[in-house]
C-alpha cells in the first residue's frame, strides 16, 4: 500500500526547491568554517580522502532513508517516527528518536548562531576596511575581543536568531523556499568570485594541492583522530542524524526520485565545502598563515590575508556575506522539526510555535556565549583536546555522538523494521539499486557507525 498523505505544513513547489532547501540545509557554516579548520588540522588530503568514503558509504544512504521516512510519515519527525513505526508493527516509542532529534536540533542552533553572530560582525568589519594593512597582531586581537566581549556576542546571537525565526515563520513556501531561492544561487557565485581570486595568488597550486595529496604518514600517525573528525564531520556537514533531512523530506512530492535527489544533494554539499577550500588555503599559504588554526581559520587568517590583498574589502565583505546565507539558510533546518512539532502537538500557529523555538535556542545560546569568556575551561576529551568547554561539549555531543546515533538508528529502523515492499514503494528504484541500497542500509553503515563509536570510548 502506498500511504497516501499530505503534510499540514505545505509542500515545495517543485522537485528542485526541494533539493536547493536540502543542499542548503547541508551548505553552512560547516563547508566554509569547519570543514577546512578541521582538514587543515587533520593534514588536508588525508581528512578529505577519509571523509568521501563516509559519505559514501553512510551518508548518501543515511540521507535516503530520512527523506524516504519523512516522505512517508509527512508529519514532524517525532509524530513520523511514530506513525511509521506503529504502521509496520513495531512500538510508538520510536518517536524517541524523533524527540532526540529535536533536542539535538536546539543544542546545534544555540551554539550554531552565536558563531554565525561573528561571521555578522565580520561582515561589518570587513565592508568598514578594518583589516586594512593586515597586521596579524592587530587582527587576531581584534578576533580575541570580540569573543571575549559576551554582550557583542549576545547582540550579534540574537540578530541571528531573529533572521532564522523571520524566515521560519513564514513557513514551507513563502519562508523556506524563498530564502533557499535566493541566497544558494548567490552564495554559490560568490564562491567561486572567492575561489577566483585564489587562482591568481602565487601559491594557489600549494593550496590545492594541500587538499588533494593525502599524508598518509600524517595520517597513519593519528588515525583515529581524523577519522572520528571525518565521520563525524559527514553527519553534520550533510544535515544528518537529526530529522532536518527527513522534515525537508516530508514536504516532497511522491513522484520526485529520492535517489537521484540524495546523490545530488551530497555531491552539491562535498563540492561547496572542496571549493571553499580552495578558495582558503591558497590565501593561507600565499600569506604565510597557519593551516592547522582551529576554529579561528577563518576569522582570524583570512582576515591578515583580506587587509593584504588588492581589493581586500571587496572580497572580505563578499566573503563573510557568503558565509552569512549558508549559516541561514541551515539554521532555518536546525529549528524546522521542532516548529513542525509544537505546531502538531500543541495546537498552535507556526509563528507563535517559531517565536517559542526561537526562545529557546536564543537561551541555550547563551552558554556558548560564556564558554568563550567567563566559562571558558580547558579539557581533554576522547584523546583530544579542547579549550573552550561548553561550547566544546556541545559540538562533540552533538557532532560526534548525538547524529551517528541518529544515524544509526534511522539506519537500524529503515534497513531492518521497515518492510522491504514500503521502502520499495517510497524509493521505486531499479533492482539492482534497491539490493545496493538495502545492503549498505543494513550492514556497511551500521557497521560504520558502530566502528565510529568503538573508536571513541577507545575500545578500538
Ligand atoms: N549541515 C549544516 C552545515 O554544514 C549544519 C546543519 C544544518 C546541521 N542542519 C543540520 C547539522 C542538521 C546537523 C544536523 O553547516
Amino acid at each position: 500500500m502506498s500511504a497516501k498523505r499530505t503534510s499540514i505544513h505545505g509542500q515545495w513547489s517543485s522537485r528542485w526547491a526541494f533539493i536547493l532547501a536540502a543542499t542548503g540545509s547541508a551548505v553552512g557554516l560547516g563547508n566554509i568554517w569547519r570543514f577546512p579548520y578541521m582538514a587543515g588540522e587533520s593534514g588536508g588530503g588525508a581528512f578529505l580522502l577519509l571523509y568521501v568514503v563516509c559519505v559514501l558509504i553512510m551518508g548518501i544512504p543515511i540521507m535516503m532513508a530520512e527523506i524516504l521516512i519523512g516522505r512517508r510519515g509527512r508529519q514532524s519527525p517525532v509524530n513520523t517516527m511514530r506513525i511509521i513505526a506503529e504502521e509496520e508493527g513495531y512500538t510508538r516509542q520510536w518517536k524517541w528518536l524523533g524527540i532526540m532529534g529535536v533536542v539535538a536540533g536546539f543544542l546545534i542552533v544555540s551554539y550554531y548562531s552565536v558563531i554565525a553572530g561573528w561571521v555578522l560582525a565580520y561582515v561589518f568589519r570587513a565592508a568598514t576596511g578594518s583589516f586594512e594593512g593586515g597586521d596579524p597582531e592587530a587582527i587576531a586581537q581584534m578576533f580575541s575581543d570580540l569573543i571575549s566581549d559576551p554582550e557583542r556576542l549576545l547582540a550579534w546571537h540574537t540578530i541571528f536568531i531573529m533572521m532564522t525565526v523571520a524566515v521560519v515563520s513564514r513557513g514551507v513556501k513563502s519562508g523556506l523556499e524563498m530564502a533557499v531561492r535566493f541566497l544558494m544561487p548567490a552564495l554559490f557565485f560568490l564562491l567561486l568570485v572567492m575561489v577566483g581570486y585564489a587562482m591568481s595568488t602565487e601559491r594557489f597550486a600549494e593550496g590545492i594541492m594541500f587538499m588533494l595529496r593525502p599524508d598518509f604518514t600524517a595520517m597513519k600517525e593519528n588515525f583515529r583522530e581524523v577519522f572520528l573528525n571525518a565521520s563525524g564531520h559527514a553527519f553534520f556537514s550533510l544535515s544528518l542524524g537529526m530529522g532536518a533531512i527527513m522534515i525537508y523530506g516530508s514536504y516532497l512530492s511522491d513522484r520526485t526520485s529520492i535517489t537521484s535527489a540524495a546523490v545530488l544533494i551530497a555531491s552539491a554539499d562535498t563540492l561547496i565545502a572542496i571549493l571553499a577550500s580552495f578558495a582558503i588555503f591558497p590565501l593561507v599559504f600565499t600569506y604565510g598563515l597557519e593551516p592547522a588554526q582551529g576554529p579561528g581559520l577563518i576569522f582570524v587568517t583570512l582576515p591578515i590575508a583580506f587587509g593584504q590583498m588588492p581589493g581586500g574589502v571587496f572580497f572580505g565583505t563578499l566573503f563573510f556575506l557568503l558565509l552569512t546565507f549558508a549559516a541561514w539558510t541551515s539554521a532555518i533546518s536546525l529549528i524546522e522539526p521542532a516548529v513542525t512539532w509544537l505546531v502538531e502537538n500543541g495546537g498552535i500557529s507556526r509563528i507563535k510555535a517559531t517565536a517559542y523555538t526561537g526562545l529557546v535556542a536564543w537561551i541555550l545560546g547563551i552558554a556558548t556565549i560564556l564558554s568563550f569568556n567567563h566559562w571558558a575551561f580547558p579539557f581533554t576529551f576522547a584523546g583530544v583536546s579542547k579549550e573552550n568547554g561548553i561550547f566544546d561539549i556541545i559540538d562533540i555531543l552533538t557532532a560526534n555522538i548525538m547524529l551517528p546515533l541518529g544515524g544509526l538508528a534511522i539506519a537500524i529502523f529503515s534497513g531492518w523494521l521497515m518492510s522491504r515492499a514500503s521502502t520499495m514503494d517510497e524509493l521505486k528504484v531499479k533492482e539492482n539499486i534497491y539490493v545496493s541500497w538495502r545492503f549498505v542500509i543494513k550492514f556497511l553503515a551500521p557497521v560504520g557507525v558502530t566502528i565510529i563509536f568503538l573508536n571513541q570510548i577507545g575500545i578500538l
